[in-house]
């Protein structure tokens, strides 16, 4: 399927708009941004005025909303609805965030301007291709490597503590909110693994049950992989579940360096 690339400096020509129904008393302006593969022309920009007495509070639901009844044509990914399952991410007034957890009534401004994530290829409207993503998150190898084996009668147990050194971690929602924010990841993604990636690479660093830490520290040294992370924190303000990837980030580079003391 041909994939398109939106160059950072390019400007989105108006498309389509579509009023709100007669009679609605409080409605805003969605201004969507839509791409075709299938069709010849260059990407464009729909604004559909949504009756708000009449939506979910959520952009989530302005965007179902606007499926069900100006164009059904609109694709975007949505699962849970609730902040578990990460797809429904995309960049919301010039952030990235996940819209079902994005009031409707926090959004600035006449209308709300919705876009795929950014610098990322887009398949069709809002939805972005994340085999690169995925692929790098797998090249981590993101499961507990052991040697000795299981305990025979019980689990590999961790105090709470244990547990606690990668909680944070742990809630990651894989949504590449704070990856497609990060403009060292913008410019390397190839090379770089980004914030999402070196956070769930943290994890099993953190886990008291992993047994293949230095292994994990060798396989990430390497001036693209993980030290193209400049400290620029766009990651860590725009993730969605409050997560501070940085610090994970930094945490990698501490051990990499105690190592060399
Ligand atoms: Fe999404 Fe936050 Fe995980 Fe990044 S750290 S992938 S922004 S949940
Ligand atoms: Fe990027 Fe976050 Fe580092 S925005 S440069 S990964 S601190
Ligand atoms: Fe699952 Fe938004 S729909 S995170």
């Amino acid at each position: 399927m041909a994939q398109f690339r939106l160059p950072a400096n390019s400007v989105v020509k108006q498309g389509k708009t579509y009023a709100a129904p007669p009679g609605a008393k409080r409605s805003k302006k969605f201004v969507v941004y839509r791409y075709d593969p299938d069709s010849e022309a260059n990407p464009r920009l729909d604004t559909f005025e949504v009756d708000l007495d009449d939506c979910g509070p959520m952009v989530l639901d302005a965007l179902i909303k606007i499926k069900s009844e100006f164009d059904p044509t609109l694709a975007f990914r949505r699962s849970c609805r609730e902040a578990i399952c990460g797809s429904c991410a995309m960049n919301i007034n010039g952030g990235n965030t996940i819209a079902c957890t994005k009031k409707i009534e926090d959004t600035q401004g006449d209308a709300v301007k919705i876009y795929p994530l950014p610098h990322m290829s887009v398949i069709k409207d809002l939805v972005t291709d994340f085999t690169h993503f995925f692929a790098q998150y797998a090249s981590v190898r993101p499961w507990l490597r052991t040697q000795t084996p299981p305990p025979p009668d019980r689990e590999r147990l961790q105090s709470p503590a244990e547990r606690a050194a990668f909680d944070d971690n742990e809630r990651c929602i894989l949504c590449a909110c704070c990856s497609s924010s990060c403009p060292s990841y913008w410019w390397n993604s190839d090379r770089y693994l980004g914030p999402a990636i070196l956070l769930l690479a943290h994890r099993f660093i953190a886990d008291s049950r992993d047994e293949a830490t230095g292994e994990r520290l060798d396989e990430l040294e390497d001036p693209y992989k993980l030290y193209r992370c400049h400290t620029i924190m766009n990651c860590t303000a725009t993730c969605p579940k409050g997560i501070n990837p940085a610090k994970a980030i930094g945490k990698i580079k501490e051990l990499i360096a105690a190592r060399h003391v």
